[in-house]
């Protein structure tokens, strides 16, 4: 029998209402999971009123059957309609026209369903069957073959196969995630990606980057010029850890990793161009199934690393099976509220759901020349609280736990940490 301790806090008193509910709700660990036996823990009359178990969920306006694979939970499915890249003047929508103004001849795509197939959200991308983001304690499933994105990638095959040649996708991508002032179960990424005509690769790159340049250098002479790349550190080189393609030329893409990275270290420092601090960016090797070679860009911000991006050179299949075979290209996928975080000084992501005039306020008189700071507003002292129950199955997972506090008291519990599991 394992017990396990969890201690949370919130800054309002209401949580107190919350922990009685919290503790008589412990029994929807096991509509989670069904081998969950809470020993202490009252049954509550239908802990998931939205769902009628045996049958079929509606999600503005389109019926779903629910299976075993259903663990979306109310409060998630509550956030679907909110679109925050898409209401003016909230800082996630400043940062998507501000990136989008940096690709100016890319079609934008900002309204794609975040209800996906799993096919297009994991096998189209040649995600393995084993692969962790899979498992239910990760992603949000809907049934066993719809679920909600856990990223924009998910729209690659579908944009590459209309015959598009640079694009970027914004939107809301969901997954199970821990409780703090960083993580949040929904986040907003940006996805882009640019393909090639193989065979006159170097032309095209090369008109391409002449374009950014000249782009950078008029945005330059009306504000501070760019910071020089001495403060982008990078010394990645391929390997077989982190190989080139067999399909592909080494010249080629070498070409193409050179584009791909004067385009995003020329975005994130135009972005930052007036954050009082020194930017430092740095690229690290990385894995995705869809992409060969693969990295990742972190930013430096309050003595941490922080990953904003995930990119690499488009894994050729992906490309083959959209019908592009006689392109090469690169895609990039960028974490929304990272980045608008270190720009606005937004101290916790959760700030960015709220409805409070205090922080939405507060942002609608940007203009790009002018990043406005956020200013903190008061809150409620903290009350911490302390729960402990008893379950019966070592198959136990802290994720579990969070949705349902989730469920329960919302944003109001700011931080939740498992204290013991013995
Ligand atoms: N989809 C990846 C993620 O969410 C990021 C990515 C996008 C990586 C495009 C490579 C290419 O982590």
């Amino acid at each position: 029998m394992n017990r396990i301790q969890f201690s949370y806090y919130s800054s309002t008193k209401q949580l107190t209402s919350c922990y009685k509910k919290l503790f008589s709700s412990l029994q929807n660990l096991k509509s989670l999971n069904p081998s969950f036996q809470v020993l202490s823990a009252e049954t509550p009359s239908n802990p998931y009123p939205h769902v009628n178990h045996n049958k079929s969920l509606t999600i503005e306006g389109t019926s779903y059957k629910l299976d075993d694979q259903t663990n979306v939970s109310p409060s998630i499915l509550s956030k679907l309609s909110r679109n925050l890249h898409l209401q003016p003047h909230h800082p996630l929508y400043i940062l998507r026209t501000q990136i989008e103004q940096h690709f100016p001849h890319f079609s934008y795509f900002n309204t794609l369903n975040p209800i996906v197939t799993v096919q297009k959200n994991f096998d189209d991308l040649g995600f393995p069957k084993d692969h962790p983001g899979r498992s239910k304690t990760d992603s949000y499933y809907i049934n066993e073959q719809i679920m909600l994105r856990t990223h924009t990638s998910a729209h690659q095959l579908e944009i590459f196969s209309k015959m598009n040649k640079k694009f970027l996708i914004s939107g809301d991508v969901y997954r199970r995630d821990e409780i703090d002032s960083s993580h949040y179960p929904i986040f907003h990424q940006m996805e882009g990606a640019q393909i090639f005509n193989m065979q006159n690769i170097e032309q095209e790159i090369s008109e391409d980057k002449k374009y950014l340049i000249s782009l950078n250098s008029t945005i330059s002479s009306q504000k501070t010029p760019l910071r020089d790349n001495n403060e982008v550190n990078d010394d990645t080189i391929i390997s077989s850890n982190n190989p080139i393609q067999s399909c592909h030329p080494i010249e080629q893409v070498n070409y193409v990793i050179q584009h791909l990275k004067f385009s995003l270290n020329s975005l994130i420092k135009k972005l930052f161009i007036n954050h009082d601090e020194n930017l430092k960016i740095r690229w690290i090797d990385a894995y995705f199934p869809f992409t060969s070679p693969s990295w990742e860009m972190e930013i430096f911000f309050k003595g941490k690393w922080l990953e904003i991006c995930g990119c690499g050179i488009v894994e050729q299949d992906v490309l083959n099976k959209a019908g592009q075979n006689d392109k090469i290209g690169w895609a990039f996928g960028l974490g929304l509220e990272r980045i608008a975080m270190v720009l606005f000084d937004i101290p916790d992501i959760r700030l960015f759901w709220s409805h409070d005039e205090r922080f939405l306020n507060q942002f609608t008189n940007f203009n790009d020349n002018k990043i406005i700071k956020f200013q903190p507003f008061s809150k409620f002292p903290p009350c911490i609280k302390d729960i402990s129950f008893w379950l019966n199955d070592q198959d136990f997972h802290e994720n579990n736990f969070c949705e349902i506090i989730r469920d329960i008291a919302e944003d109001l519990v700011e931080d939740v940490k498992l204290v013991s599991f013995s």
